[in-house]
């Protein structure tokens, strides 16, 4: 399978959502790719459906990003199946609302282990690959427009967001003397799970009128008027982990329609 591929990447949080498209693009792209998620169900189901779909192969490794060992495993099958960890994408993430002088301890440290600590152990290791195997791979984050304004109702998703462009940066210049590159990409409101998980939340806490509302009172501050496919974002994605953007690094792509101008 190796000879076929144009190298191996993993995708964290690829069981759906965001992940899922992503990984269904690198697939498109000729890189073998492993789904790395919690959820094994729908990570073993969407490595079956990209693989008889694509010309090259999905497979799940279950991952926990708050677990070193996990995501160790998972770039350690990407060597061994594909030959190496070319692309490297830290995607997994999650938000949980809560009113500003509500947040909870908990929520905060649950959301920053996730949607930041996850990366920094992401980008350590897959830099290690990388470097232990002499390739000039990419890293790419996730990020998010709420890591460039502070939302009230998930202020800890916020800051895990901002922690993101901040690692972003850091890891740029940490592994470019080993020619790795490290960017970011930050979309807005994209119709996934999680958003509907989202939109029920502050539905239930008294933050929108009616179930739906959420999402549309934001949809109106989009300049292009509509809230986002999973499919938006690929493009922008695809740029970075493509050789087209081999002279970028430490950067973060904002693909959020028109929403923060900043
Ligand atoms: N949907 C949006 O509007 C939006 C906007 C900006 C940024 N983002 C970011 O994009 C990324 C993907 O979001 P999505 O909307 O596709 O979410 P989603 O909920 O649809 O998918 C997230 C995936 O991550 C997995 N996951 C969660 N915690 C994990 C963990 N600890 N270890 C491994 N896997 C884990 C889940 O099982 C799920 O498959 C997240 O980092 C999110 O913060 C989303």
């Amino acid at each position: 399978m190796s000879a076929k591929t144009k190298g191996g990447a993993v995708v964290t949080g690829a069981a759906r959502g965001i992940g899922r498209q992503i990984a269904e693009g690198l697939v498109a792209d000729g890189y073998g790719v492993v789904i790395a998620d919690l959820d094994p169900t729908t990570g073993e189901a969407t490595a079956r459906a990209l693989t008889e779909a694509g010309a090259t192969e999905a497979i799940f490794v279950k991952v926990d990003v708050t677990d070193r060992a996990t995501i160790k495993a998972a770039i350690e099958a990407c060597r061994l199946r594909f030959g190496s960890l070319n692309v490297m994408i830290n995607n997994a993430g999650f938000n949980k609302p809560e009113p500003f002088l509500e947040i909870t301890e908990k929520t905060w440290r649950a959301i920053l282990e996730v949607n930041s600590l996850g990366v920094l152990v992401g980008i350590q290791e897959a830099g290690k690959a990388m470097i232990a195997d002499g390739i000039k791979g990419k890293i790419i984050n996730t990020a998010s427009i709420a890591g460039r304004t502070g939302f009230p109702d998930f202020a800890a998703y916020s800051v895990s967001k901002a922690a993101v462009i901040s690692l972003t940066q850091a890891a740029a210049r940490a592994l470019a003397p080993k020619g790795i590159t490290v960017n970011a990409f930050a979309p807005g409101v994209v119709a996934t799970p999680l958003w509907e998980q989202l939109d029920k939340d502050l539905y239930a806490m008294g933050a929108s009128a009616a179930p739906g509302e959420a999402m549309s009172s934001l949809a109106s501050q989009i300049l292009l008027g509509r809230v986002a496919d999973p499919k938006d974002v690929v493009g922008t994605v695809k740029f970075l982990w493509s050789e087209q953007s081999d002279y970028m690094t430490g950067q973060v792509l904002v693909i959020d329609g028109g929403m923060v101008l900043q």
